[in-house]
């Protein structure tokens, strides 16, 4: 098959024939027909995760169709119409018996600890956990999307966020996942302050519904424009980035007893940040993580989208062939944020 692979993090990587993947006795490969090209991608290639070994196939924002199907899988068969989500939970560790697959304790994602779906096929682990069906009338580049960042946002505001309607909800860092989030805390009911350094992002989250925009690089501080704008202070913040500006900030912008949940990757090897935890005591703020969602939580969410509160079709901005696909993921280093990129590896 024709893949993505890169040999050095950060040097470019190219296309070319690998072998077909094989699937595990308890997993699937899958024909990837879309796979967003997601910041954490570029996380991987820059070698922040130290999962990742080299040569390496990134992408795990994926939708596809059933291609191979090992022998203990009893839910999926060949040409199901299936995305996942990244982090593919093993179904019996003691978080996964607790229902939190997101968080699996022998968890495998696919472009991080085995090659990824920057390719024609990919192999995921554990299918009868993991596999998502894709709706019917739903196109491959949505799905895959929530593969990753939609459903990522999803949690993010929804579960671990616990928005609630009327409230104010800062987004700092609106691309994949900040859009996402923009998106589902306004059909939340949420009054949504969207904060970036693109103006083509912003624009993007005043379509989705912010009710606010912040142009973080021109405000002097963007903590201080939400809390202006929010009559001191959001409800609920997410870093959607993943940057020790965009996390303070988030956590600066909050109002006494406000949520804080820390979605973007924090880029050194040791993804640590300064917190200003001094503001946290003293406004007692609840400082949170969101990893992805569990299968078994998408109903819910794909029941929004199919009545068309939740457009994440709307997301997706550009479509790419695989050729392209390693330039574009070095330009996420320094192009401005303006929606999501789909990659179709058959296109
Ligand atoms: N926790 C999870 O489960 C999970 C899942 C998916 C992605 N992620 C992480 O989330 C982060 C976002 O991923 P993405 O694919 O949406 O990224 P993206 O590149 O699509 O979007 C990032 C956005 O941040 C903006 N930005 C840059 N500097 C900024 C600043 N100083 N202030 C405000 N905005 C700024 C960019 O213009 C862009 O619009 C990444 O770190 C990714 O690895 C985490
Ligand atoms: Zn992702
Ligand atoms: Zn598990």
């Amino acid at each position: 098959m024709r893949a993505v692979v890169f040999e050095r993090y950060g040097e470019p990587a190219e296309v070319r024939e690998v072998a077909d993947p094989q699937p595990a006795e308890h997993g699937v490969v899958v024909r990837v027909e879309a796979t967003g090209l997601c910041r954490s991608d570029w996380h991987g290639w820059q070698g922040h995760d130290p999962d990742i070994a080299l040569p390496h196939v990134p992408g795990h924002e994926l939708a596809g169709v059933v291609e191979a199907v090992g022998a203990r899988v009893t839910g999926w068969r060949a040409g199901d119409r299936v995305t996942v989500p990244f982090v593919c939970a093993c179904g019996s560790c003691p978080a996964c018996a607790a229902g939190d697959q997101q968080v699996c304790e022998r968890q495998t994602q696919p472009g991080f600890t085995h090659w990824g779906s920057f390719a024609h096929y990919v192999a995921l682990d554990h299918a009868d956990v993991n596999l998502v069906a894709v709706p019917d009338g739903m196109s491959y580049a949505t799905a895959a999307s929530l593969g990753c960042r939609f459903a990522t946002a999803y949690r993010a505001v929804v579960r671990q966020g616990r928005v609630a309607a009327g409230e104010w909800v800062a987004v700092h860092g609106c691309g994949g996942v900040g859009l996402s989030a923009v998106m589902i805390a306004a059909a939340a009911g949420a009054r949504v302050v969207a904060v970036d350094v693109s103006p083509g992002a912003l624009e993007l989250a005043r379509r989705f519904g912010a009710a606010e925009c912040v142009d973080a690089s021109a405000a002097a501080d963007p903590a201080e424009a939400v809390r202006d704008l929010t009559g001191g202070g959001a409800h609920l913040s997410l870093d959607a980035l993943g940057a020790p500006a965009t996390c303070a900030a988030s956590v600066n912008g909050l109002r006494r007893r406000g949520r804080h949940v820390q979605v973007g990757l924090l880029p050194s090897p040791t993804g640590t940040t300064p917190v200003p935890m001094a503001r946290a005591i003293a406004l007692e703020l609840e400082l949170l993580g969101s990893h992805g969602m569990a299968a078994h939580s998408y109903p819910p969410m794909l029941e929004l989208v199919r009545t068309g509160v939740l457009r994440p079709d709307l997301l997706v901005t550009a479509t790419i062939g695989l050729d392209a696909a390693p330039a574009a993921l070095a330009a996420m280093g320094t192009a401005p944020g303006a929606g999501v990129t789909v990659v179709e590896p058959w296109s």
